[in-house]
């Protein structure tokens, strides 16, 4: 039986480094769902979709040339050949991607391609490690383990601040209103029945690790 591990929150929380480094502890592949959306994002506005034409944009996302790469050592995100791991961490995405994300189609083909994609990954390496907003409750609310990852409002921006090397002040916007957009489709501030919380706010990012693989070991 491979491992599948679900694990969401918002922003800043450490999801993604964590989410990849138990993902390399455990041996599996991992699944960046945020990129997946991130992708589709620049990939409308690449070949000049408005994105508030809801149809347009779901018939991309059923249609756009995807390929994810899961090893958690060296995730990639490309479409149609074209690597664009940078571009999918620009600003002007970071900005826009909650419009794709809270398109009710658009999300109805995520689900299905993320939970088929889960599946072929963990049958190929034992397991897989996948992170988002709507994992543990969407995607795979059938998967073994379980995680909503949080942190106070502070942390998660003194965390994105230090990322972007820029005040922390200025992550407000990319943190709290993103969350609030993203809180309208998906419900990742409190846990869901069987969902075991992990509080980051004053854990440091080894401890974060651990208290995942804890429970991941059971
Ligand atoms: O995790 P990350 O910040 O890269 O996610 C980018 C955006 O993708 C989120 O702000 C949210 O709009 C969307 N998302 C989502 N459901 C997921 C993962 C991400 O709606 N499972």
């Amino acid at each position: 039986q491979p491992l599948m591990i679900a694990i969401d929150g918002p922003s800043g929380t450490g999801k993604s480094s964590v989410s990849k480094a138990v993902a390399r502890a455990l041996g599996v592949g991992y699944l960046d769902t945020g990129a997946m959306y991130r992708a589709l994002t620049w990939w409308c506005l690449d070949q000049g979709i408005d994105l508030s034409d809801q149809a347009a944009v779901a018939r991309e996302a059923a249609s756009y040339p995807l390929e994810m790469g899961t090893d958690p050592a060296a995730p990639s995100v490309s479409v149609g050949g074209r690597a664009i791991d940078a571009q999918i961490r620009e600003g002007r995405i970071t900005a826009a991607v909650s419009q794709v994300a809270t398109n009710l189609q658009v999300r109805a083909l995520m689900r299905d391609k993320q939970h088929a994609l889960m599946q072929q990954i963990a049958s190929a390496t034992g397991g897989v490690v996948a992170e988002g907003r709507d994992i543990t409750t969407v995607v795979a609310p059938d998967a073994q383990v379980r995680i909503l990852m949080t942190a106070s409002e502070e942390a998660r921006m003194a965390r994105r601040s230090k990322e972007l090397a820029v005040e922390a002040e200025s992550t407000r916007s990319q943190i709290v209103d993103r969350d609030r957009i993203d809180s309208t489709v998906s419900q990742f501030h409190t846990a869901a029945d069987g969902v075991v919380t992990v509080d980051t706010t004053t854990l440091n990012f080894e401890e974060s690790v651990e208290a995942v693989l804890a429970i991941a070991r059971g």
